[in-house]
This record gives C-alpha cells, sequence and structure tokens, in this order.
C-alpha cells in the first residue's frame, strides 16, 4: 500500500480510546526533604532535577505545538485524546514548577537555567513550520515514554525516594505512559511521515541530551560536586552499568523510533500501567 494510503487507512482505524486520566495532584515541598532524595545519592538527584527544569517549558511546547495542528484531527477518539493529554501536560506542567521552585530555594541556580532553555524554545519556536514543531514533540513524547517506562519497570528504585517524591516520579511517568500516542496518532493525522519525524529526531536527540547534561553539569557544581570523582563513578554505573544502566535500558525503544513502521502503541504497556495505577492509589490514599 503506499505510504500515503497506509497514513489514511491507519489514523481513520476504529480502536478504542486510550485510557488518558489527567489527574490533579498537589505537592507541599517541605524543607525536611534530604537533599539527595533519590537512594541518597548525589548524581541520580540531579539528573532527575535537570529533567524537573526542562518540563515546564518543554511540556508547555508539546501543548502548542499539539494545539498548532489539533483541527487535522478528523476523528473524535483522537480529538478527545488530545483534550485529555493536554490536561495532563498542564498538571504536570504545575507540579514541577512548584518543585522547582523549591530547588531554587534551596540555592539551585534554576532561573538561570530556565531562562537558558526559554531563550532556545523561542529562537526554535519562531524557525519551524507547524508539522516540524509537532514533529519535535513527538521525540521528545518518546523520550519520556521510554524514560518513564525504565523508571516504573524499576519500583525498587522508585521505593529510595521520600513519598512525595515518589508520587511526583510515578504519577508523571503513568501518565507519560497513558499519552505516549496521542502526539504521535496527530502527527499522522496532519500528514507527517517517517523521514521528517526521523530526522527530527537526530536533532532533538542531540538537544536533548545536551539540556540535561548542562543542567545536571550546573546542579553539581552549585553543590561544589562537579569535580568528585565518586559522584561520576556512581553516575556512569546509573546511566552505563552493564545490568541497570539507563542508557542500556532504554537504546533498543529509542532506536525502534527509526523504524518506518514504527508506532508507540508497538509496545504494549498495559500490564506496566495497571500497576503504576495501583501503585499511585496506595501513594495517594491517606494514611
Ligand atoms: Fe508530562
Ligand atoms: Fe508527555
Amino acid at each position: 500500500m503506499p505510504s500515503d494510503l497506509s497514513t489514511l487507512a491507519q489514523t481513520t482505524e476504529k480502536r478504542a480510546p486510550a485510557a488518558i486520566a489527567p489527574r490533579a495532584l498537589r505537592f507541599s515541598w517541605g524543607a525536611d526533604l534530604p537533599r539527595f532524595w533519590f537512594g541518597g545519592d548525589a548524581f541520580r538527584t540531579h539528573y532527575m532535577n535537570a529533567l524537573s527544569l526542562l518540563f515546564p517549558q518543554g511540556e508547555q511546547f508539546f501543548i502548542e505545538t499539539v494545539r498548532a495542528l489539533r483541527h487535522a484531527s478528523r476523528d473524535a477518539t483522537l480529538d478527545a485524546e488530545i483534550g485529555a493529554f493536554i490536561g495532563q501536560e498542564s498538571w504536570h506542567r504545575q507540579a514541577h514548577l512548584a518543585y522547582n521552585a523549591h530547588l531554587e530555594a534551596q540555592g539551585l541556580p534554576v532561573a538561570r537555567l530556565e531562562a537558558r532553555l526559554r531563550s532556545r524554545i523561542e529562537f526554535v519556536r519562531t524557525r519551524m513550520t507547524p508539522l516540524r514543531g509537532l514533529a519535535a514533540t513527538v521525540c521528545l513524547e518518546h523520550f519520556t515514554a521510554i524514560l518513564a517506562h525504565h523508571l516504573l519497570s524499576r519500583p525498587q528504585e522508585l521505593e529510595t525516594m521520600p513519598l512525595p517524591l515518589r508520587r511526583l516520579w510515578l504519577w508523571h511517568a503513568l501518565e507519560e505512559l497513558e499519552h505516549k500516542s496521542v502526539a504521535f496518532d496527530l502527527y499522522r493525522a496532519a500528514g507527517g511521515g517517517a523521514a521528517l519525524r526521523s530526522g527530527q529526531m537526530l536533532i532533538v536527540t542531540f538537544t536533548f541530551t545536551l539540556d540535561v547534561l548542562g543542567n545536571l553539569a550546573a546542579l553539581l557544581a552549585a553543590d561544589g560536586l562537579l569535580w568528585k570523582r565518586a559522584v561520576w563513578a556512581s553516575g556512569a554505573g546509573f546511566l552505563f552499568g552493564p545490568r541497570r544502566g539507563l542508557v542500556w535500558s532504554v537504546l533498543p525503544a529509542y532506536l525502534g523510533f527509526f523504524r518506518p513502521g514504527f508506532h508507540p502503541r508497538d509496545t504494549d504497556e498495559g500490564q506496566l500501567i495497571a500497576s503504576a495505577r495501583f501503585a499511585l492509589s496506595r501513594l495517594s490514599a491517606p494514611h
């Protein structure tokens, strides 16, 4: 089947809507939280903090790029999913804004790092067509989905976080998996193909890695840990360890994105989502 016809067939397929439930969670960030809350490890903690610093503006960009082409969805199921996607990302933004304010109160250079990201997003925003902007969102949504899968597959690591942080990351990772195919489906409905998104993925991989490592280095430097050998030894294990390293864990799913016929729903994460919903309901229950 020619690729444009197969795209049409795929976008008009009848399917049950994905269960995407925006959950308006609120958090309070007390001064009593340990500074290195991820298993007592500075590298892991600041790696997650580095991601958190990207979310408020990154998720705003996702929402804007999806809104810009929402009219291309001629499917009520997808349109309902887009509404739920925007709801989830809006709540994530709010939660990470509040958490980032907590980091700033700890003396970390949050305003400077957010300003750096803002100027780059502004630069990109004025130069991208709506379809390329949505392709960038599709790529970043793939990153968040594979990182979420990694995190949710390791409940024993989540257990090393204090309660509010475990709840924040469990909730955010769960919702990233719930809505992982929404931007992708809209991109296809808008006529986006594999070549544009694959090319965009190469650019996004470069900028996303640079953003995370740049934030991570600045946060470690602010704590006087940038040149500590033990911190980087721990980081090397976290990222590249032979059994549990994050990079090896996400690499197959990352590479899968470059297949011309790739679709986020190719990977059935129903079991992982069900377990995460159960774990979140237990954490959200009054104690
Ligand atoms: Fe999100
Ligand atoms: Fe997302």
